[in-house]
């Protein structure tokens, strides 16, 4: 049956198969994750010096992705910010809340596990996720820490991907922000592979991938001027494409509506976890990133604040 459908259409098919599970069989969350990944870049710390790169040793199983740990003085963050941490450039001016003596910039690279935990429906990541959370250094043996807030006050934290052929490409990508309360941001790339941003989280780049552009079903040429079978063979041909068509519509018109309920309900479980933490240490509303402002979102919104093209950073 699958054969007789148009390949858009068994492409349209697997690709939201494995969108949604990916979303729905994943072992953590991208929360759990990132509480896995703070202890795994804590245990690096061996006698640890401050303003020293760690990076961490990870389980078989997390092979691929890459994490790191640097231990800094909040004072000193805030007067002379980090030149260069891998990816990240981290300008002076950056403010911890609440307040600390020493932080940890844990750093993460989830190579060929980004698509898993940061999936974002229409988009094809064209750079592995990295990750800059920052959590308190009083005790290094600490585990399931809750991230400290960080804000760039100043000029905004850079993120230099390598290897993204911008140029190229059409659409153009978009920076991705993923906050860690859930939410998603947009904003345009500089200089073909940098995205700037105030606050930490989880960031990309990305196109808009399409996947279902309906071909328009080609001209058959307008009555052959060959023999009296042919016609009939190509409306039989033609049927069977309209028919497949139909089925494959329905067929991906269910698959959407699956994806859509699993990304749903993980977003929401995501949210209300962090809901409780917030709930717990105080924090307001959750926030979302939009470029370089902060806008409260309500939380059954299902429309993310997003900024396509009315604001070029830089
Ligand atoms: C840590 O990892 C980074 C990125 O993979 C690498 O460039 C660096 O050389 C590593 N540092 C040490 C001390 O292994
Ligand atoms: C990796 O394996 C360990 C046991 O060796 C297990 O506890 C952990 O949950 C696994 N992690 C993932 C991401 O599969
Ligand atoms: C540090 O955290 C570990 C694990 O939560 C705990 O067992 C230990 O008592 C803590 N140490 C201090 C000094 O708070
Ligand atoms: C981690 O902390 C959260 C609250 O901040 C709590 O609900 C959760 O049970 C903790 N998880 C573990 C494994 O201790
Ligand atoms: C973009 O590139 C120019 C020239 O290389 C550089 O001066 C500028 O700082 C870069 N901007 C950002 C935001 O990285």
């Amino acid at each position: 049956m699958l054969l007789l459908l148009p390949p858009w259409v068994v492409f349209a098919i697997l690709y939201f198969q494995v969108v949604g599970v990916s979303i729905c069989g994943g072992e953590f969350s991208a929360g759990e994750l990132d509480s896995l990944l703070q202890e795994y870049a804590f245990g690096a710390f061996v006698r640890p010096r401050t303003g020293v790169v760690y990076n961490a040793t990870l389980p078989v199983n997390l092979t691929g992705i890459e994490v790191a740990a640097l231990r800094l003085r909040s004072g000193s963050l805030l007067r002379r910010g980090v030149s260069r941490y891998n990816e990240f450039q981290i300008p002076a001016g950056v403010v911890v809340q609440p307040y600390v003596v020493r932080l940890v910039l844990v750093y993460q690279n989830l190579g060929n596990f980004s698509p898993d935990y940061y999936p974002v429906p229409g988009y094809s990541l064209l750079t592995p996720v990295l990750g800059l959370l920052a959590y308190d250094a009083a005790n290094l043996s600490a585990t399931n820490l809750s991230e400290l807030d960080i804000r760039a006050s100043g000029e905004p934290i850079s993120i230099r991907f390598p290897n993204v052929v911008s140029g190229r490409i059409t659409p153009k990508p978009k920076c991705l922000y993923f906050g860690l309360d859930g939410s998603l941001g947009f904003d345009n790339v500089v200089n073909g592979s940098t995205c700037l941003t105030n606050f930490q989280g989880h960031f990309s780049i990305a196109v808009e991938s399409s996947i279902s552009p309906v071909p328009a079903p080609s001209p058959s040429p307008a009555t052959p001027a060959g023999g009296g079978g042919g016609g009939g063979g190509g409306d039989r041909k033609r049927e069977w494409i309209i028919i497949g068509s139909v089925i494959g519509g329905l067929l991906v018109l269910s698959a959407s509506l699956l994806a859509a309920g699993c990304i749903r309900k993980c977003l929401t479980r995501k949210r209300m976890r962090r809901m409780e933490e917030a709930a717990e240490s105080g924090v307001a509303l959750p926030m979302a990133t939009v470029a370089n402002t902060r806008a409260p979102v309500a939380t059954g919104t299902r429309t993310r604040p997003s900024l396509e093209n009315e604001l070029f950073v830089g």
